[in-house]
């Protein structure tokens, strides 16, 4: 068993996922760009940088991927490396204490290699710095030595590509975002994407799951590909302990029901966010705080997973005071208006 706090919809969810889930998961995740469904534009950029890199046998400039979680930043990265024909190295920006683990990293590449950093907004200064000139020039300097014997070495590096994913762009700082010569922003995938990557999944668990039944998961599922293989596999046992050779519409819409996803594909957190602003704030403008410690989330979720999707969807509306819910949501929670009171 592993725990892997990514997994899911929850940036810190934390939930345990048993071997045989850890196994459909590696497949899952596609391979090659003609596997990776959706994201057209982002795909068609790529192939170019990606075919001029390698004609020029040069590395590939240092990638950027943003955008809400679960929406295939991780995927991507790999997949740009298997594309590039090279290694592909992993690590987090909290995983990374000291400047020396970075360094470590960085002098264990091979010429070309990937370096993905995930969270990348959430690296230490400090190790931040270190990253300017290994991006800019291929070189670190680093201290060694105490007191008496302190001295700076220099440290020259292989061609490398940095990849650095984040949920949250806004908390880059600027001489980090200014070095990534490409930065793709990943979007919500449409209704019908995401029916093909549910389509696709279901080969993957060796079952058959109807148009209908594949149409009314994609579109309950927040924009969101994590969020549709988590619904799937939830689905696949309802239908499984009813005996369903082919998963039907009827089973689907009953799981989604029982899983509490409503028929706008929100969850129980996207409902509470709504009814606390709602009935505890009029409605709003209400604070981003104030909300995440009145819902129990913490901030970064709620500003990284959450607001991003109500916002696109028409329920809330960002203002310079805060947050207000709109008429949408009022009536998706069958909430009276206050004009109607
Ligand atoms: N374009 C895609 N086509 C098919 N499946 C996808 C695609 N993108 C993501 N997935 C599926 O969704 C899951 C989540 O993707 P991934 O872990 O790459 O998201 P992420 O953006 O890195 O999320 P986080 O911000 O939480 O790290 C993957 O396991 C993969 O199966
Ligand atoms: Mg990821």
């Amino acid at each position: 068993m592993r725990l892997v706090a990514d997994e899911e919809k929850g940036v810190t969810s934390g939930e345990v996922i048993g071997p045989q889930e850890e196994q459909e998961e590696f497949s899952l995740r596609p391979k090659t760009l003609a596997q990776y469904l959706g994201q057209e534009q982002v795909k068609r950029e790529m192939a170019v940088y990606i075919k001029a890199a390698k004609k020029r046998d040069e590395s590939l400039d240092h990638v950027l991927l943003y955008g809400p979680p679960g929406l295939g930043k991780t995927t991507l990265a790999f997949v740009v490396a298997n594309e590039l024909g090279v290694n592909l190295k992993s690590t987090s920006g909290p995983a990374i204490e000291k400047a020396g683990d970075l360094v470590a990293l960085l002098t264990d590449l091979d010429p070309g290699d990937v370096l993905f950093i995930d969270e990348i907004h959430r690296l230490a200064k400090p190790i931040e710095e270190v990253l300017y000139s290994a991006m800019e020039d291929y070189y670190v300097d680093i201290v060694i030595g105490e007191g008496q014997t302190t001295h700076a070495v220099h440290v020259p590096l292989p061609p490398f590509t940095l990849i650095g994913a984040t949920t949250l762009a806004g908390q880059l700082s600027a001489p980090l975002r200014d070095r990534f010569g490409i930065v793709e922003h990943l979007q919500y995938y449409s209704v019908e994407e995401l029916e093909k990557i549910v389509q696709r999944s279901s080969n993957v668990f060796n079952v058959q799951i109807a148009p209908e039944a594949a149409h009314e998961l994609a579109r309950r599922s927040r924009g969101t590909p994590r969020v549709a293989n988590r619904l799937l596999r939830r689905v696949r046992d309802f239908a499984e302990v009813k005996g369903e050779q082919v998963i039907s519409l009827a089973t689907t819409a009953h799981a989604l029901t029982q899983l509490q996803v409503d028929d706008e594909g929100l969850d129980q957190t996207d409902r509470k966010i709504l009814r606390t602003m709602i009935q505890s704030y009029g409605g709003g403008p209400v604070g981003v705080r104030t909300l995440a410690a009145n819902v129990g989330e913490d901030v970064e979720t709620l500003e990284a997973l959450y607001e991003p999707y109500l916002l696109q969807h028409g329920f809330i509306l960002m203002t310079p005071r805060g947050r207000i819910a709109t008429e949408k949501a009022y009536l998706q929670l069958n909430i009276p208006l206050p004009s109607e009171e």
